[in-house]
């Protein structure tokens, strides 16, 4: 059955009726029409659907739209209105960090989300968490030149 649910994204309060247990990423992609959030394999596996939850990585495939209602839910398009990018943004475009970029959304939030959680990461820490992230391009030397770029910014 469907209920109401209140989702504050990207700052933004929205009001949604819909199956509670639909995954929040649907909710995104066809109901808010915030389309960077992608759709890779649905099963927790790739990381193309990463969002922050209250700043914590989350992957939307997975996550039940009603455990979303009432947190903070950040997606890509909420990072920066633009200029000035947020500095992960930066990063990853001054390394040309992408190449289909279908992977590069969760890529920058994983990033984000990292240095959420440990601001000062080790290089051990930062190959360990951004394991769980999967580029079909195989991108992954440039990322990670995007992603220590971006740690070394952070610790200025
Ligand atoms: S689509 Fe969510 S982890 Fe792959
Ligand atoms: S740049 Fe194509 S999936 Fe990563």
């Amino acid at each position: 059955m469907d209920s109401t649910l209140t989702l504050t994204i990207n700052g933004q309060r929205h009001t949604v009726t819909t199956d509670p247990q639909r995954p929040l990423l649907h909710v995104l992609r066809e109901d808010l029409g915030l389309t960077g959030t992608k759709y890779g394999c649905g099963e927790g596996q790739c990381g193309a659907c990463t969002v922050l939850l209250e700043g914590r990585r989350e992957h939307a495939c997975l996550l039940p739209v009603r455990d979303a209602a009432g947190k903070s839910v950040t997606t890509i398009e909420g990072l920066s209105t633009g200029d000035p990018l947020h500095p992960v943004q930066r990063a990853f475009l001054e390394e040309g960090a992408m190449q289909c970029g279908y992977c590069t959304p969760g890529m920058i939030l994983a990033t984000v989300a990292l240095l959420n959680h440990q601001p000062r990461p080790s290089d051990d820490e930062v190959l360990t968490w951004m394991n769980a992230q999967i580029c079909r391009c195989c991108g992954y030397p440039r990322i990670l030149k995007a992603v220590r770029r971006a740690v070394a910014e952070a610790r200025r």
